[in-house]
């Protein structure tokens, strides 16, 4: 493996840093979606994933939450679960709403979809510390504008969301290492 200064990465499905030459300050990142059982806590187990390879998870915390509590204390939806696991992703978060406390304690929350973070928006308030964001403003690879909903749909729809999730996750660790 050739000398890879911080900064620049191989950019495929694993991603490579000279991760004990990494400087910078902790973040925690809440990742949200409408029930917290299929977008969000798949994009929490593939960033945590990178995290851990890349032996910094001292520096970044990162948890999932919902809009919805419809879905309180379940496992991951099934098929998201499966999919996740083809692709070599272990998901074993169980669902929970978001509470208001969370955007005190997170420094980044981000929603799958616009109408997420226009959610997100509504609920933050305004002496909260957490800066809202939309994930696909981290792809690098894809166009997509949003992470779309998986739950009404085919097999299909959970393997493009995994694609999206790996994209923007890989994105958002370089934006956070970079910063
Ligand atoms: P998610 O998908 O927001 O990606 O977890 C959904 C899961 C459940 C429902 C909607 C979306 N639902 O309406 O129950």
């Amino acid at each position: 493996m050739p000398y890879l200064p911080v900064g620049t990465c191989y950019f495929s499905r694993t991603l490579i840093w000279n991760s004990n030459r990494i400087k910078m300050d902790t973040i925690s990142i809440l990742f949200v979606c409408l029930g917290n059982i299929c977008r969000s806590p798949a994009a929490e187990t593939i960033f945590k994933s990178i995290v851990e390879k890349e032996g910094v998870e001292d520096k970044i915390e990162a948890d999932s939450a919902g809009l919805i509590s419809y879905h309180e204390g379940e496992s991951a939806d099934s098929r998201m679960r499966n999919m996740a696991y083809q692709h070599g992703y272990l998901i074993t978060h169980k669902s929970r709403p978001i509470q208001k406390s969370d955007f005190y304690k997170f420094d980044l929350i981000i929603g799958m979809d616009n109408e997420n973070v226009r959610k997100l928006h509504q609920l933050c308030p305004p002496d909260a510390k957490a800066e809202i964001h939309l994930m696909t403003e981290y792809c690098t690879q894809h166009t997509d504008e949003v992470v779309p909903d998986p739950y009404y749909g085919g097999t299909a729809g959970f393997t493009h969301v995994i694609d999206l999730l790996e994209d923007s996750c890989i994105g958002l660790f370089k934006h956070i290492i970079n910063k």
